[in-house]
């Protein structure tokens, strides 16, 4: 690093971590010119002419956005919002209709826990909690939800810390600490930075930031209205941080699939324990998920006796583990068995089935998920 580097460094980090008021700023006026328009957002123009938004959808989004990323979540909250336009609509619909609808978006605890919300607030007047602490003892919003419902909905403020967050504090002010670690140090810097003039917007920047120009890899530093700001662009390696620990191989975990179908295209299927993994969700029978790379997967641990045939290997990754699915298939015209039942195929694509298993039936049924007319 030349001493040009040095000195340059050295003002920055003083300008980042003590002129927090102008990083707002910059970062605000960035917002204005280039934020993302995403259909839960009231874009800054409406917001200062008086638009604000609508705590449901604020909520609604940003329950679908844990786990989730924006462009997988846009055309579910349409169709939430346009099924269910507030929470007293949502609070009177059917568990298994929010289930069919959240079908595909993972992590299916936050679809169960969606309703409970929408129940218990429902029940409580129909209006969201405007404090953190209000919200986090609603059903499926932690610290996270919490803090970004009162910032975007209620424009209070508060450290709203996500992924995207964290990379750009990371960058801005070189913190050398594994990120696992360096949680406490990323939100006391945030705290610091939250403007008291439009918090909310200040929140929805830094994601937008993160998402457009932070980028985990290549991040487009020539057009970051934090550059001059920003420790690790001005020594040149912005993609070192935040410095993360090596982390181990997921687990993989093997088993076998069965797609019994009938001569007029049913699918039989069963609905999965209400708790746990993908619980409440719809699912073709499968042996269990533990089975080691030598176990057995065989069309002998089929659910019942048939001309089960190999229709190939599905694989798909789960947080904590990585699954492979062989599956299976038959023709078949026998009764259900119970616990089980026959889907219409033109009922399928309307089935809640997580993604893992609309891969399996498309392995042994090519198109069968996607959505037929009657
Ligand atoms: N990620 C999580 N919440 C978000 C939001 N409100 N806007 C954009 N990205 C997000």
């Amino acid at each position: 690093m030349t001493l040009h580097d040095q000195t340059r460094k050295a003002n920055t980090s003083k300008a980042g971590s003590g002129d927090s008021g102008q990083i707002a700023s910059r970062l605000l006026g960035w917002y204005d010119a280039h934020h993302r328009d995403l259909p839960w957002r009231i874009a800054p123009r409406e917001f200062a002419r008086g638009a604000r938004p609508d705590p449901y959808r604020v909520w609604l989004s940003e329950v679908m956005l844990q786990q989730t990323t924006v462009e997988a979540v846009k055309s579910y909250f349409r169709t939430f919002v346009g099924k269910w336009p507030d929470v007293e609509a949502l609070a009177a619909a059917s568990t298994e209709d929010v289930m069919k609808a959240w079908a595909g978006l993972g992590y299916y605890s936050r679809a169960r826990n969606l309703k409970a919300c929408a129940d218990l607030v429902a029940r409580q007047g129909g209006r969201f909690p405007d404090t953190e602490a209000g919200l986090k003892e609603l059903p499926g919003i932690g610290a996270y939800t919490a803090a970004a419902i009162v910032a975007i909905a209620f424009d209070h403020p508060a450290a709203v810390v996500d992924g995207n967050v964290e990379r750009v504090v990371s960058r801005l002010f070189s913190i050398a600490t594994p990120l696992s670690e360096a949680k406490t140090e990323i939100r006391a810097h945030v705290e610091r930075m939250v403007p008291a003039q439009r918090p909310g917007d200040f929140a929805q920047a830094m994601m937008d930031l993160g998402a457009t120009i932070c980028t985990p890899r290549r991040p487009r530093c020539m057009l970051c209205p934090l550059r001059e700001d920003c420790s690790a662009t001005v020594s040149g390696d912005p993609e070192r941080f935040p410095v993360r620990l090596p982390k181990g191989e997921k687990p993989l975990r093997r088993g076998a699939a069965f797609v019994a179908v009938r001569g007029d295209g049913a699918i039989l299927l069963r609905k999965r324990a209400d708790k746990g993994l993908l619980g409440g969700m719809t699912e073709v029978p499968t042996t269990g998920w533990t089975a080691r790379i030598d176990g057995a997967t065989t069309e002998a641990t089929a659910p019942f006796p048939g001309d089960w045939r190999p229709a190939g290997r599905i694989g798909h990754v789960f947080t904590h583990f990585a699954l492979e699915l062989d599956v299976f298939k038959t023709v078949t015209e026998v009764a259900a068995p119970a616990g089980h039942f026959w889907s219409l195929a033109h009922e399928i694509s309307g089935e809640a089935l997580p993604t893992v298993m609309k891969k399996v039936i498309e392995a042994a049924i090519p198109g069968a998920t996607k959505a037929r007319r009657v």
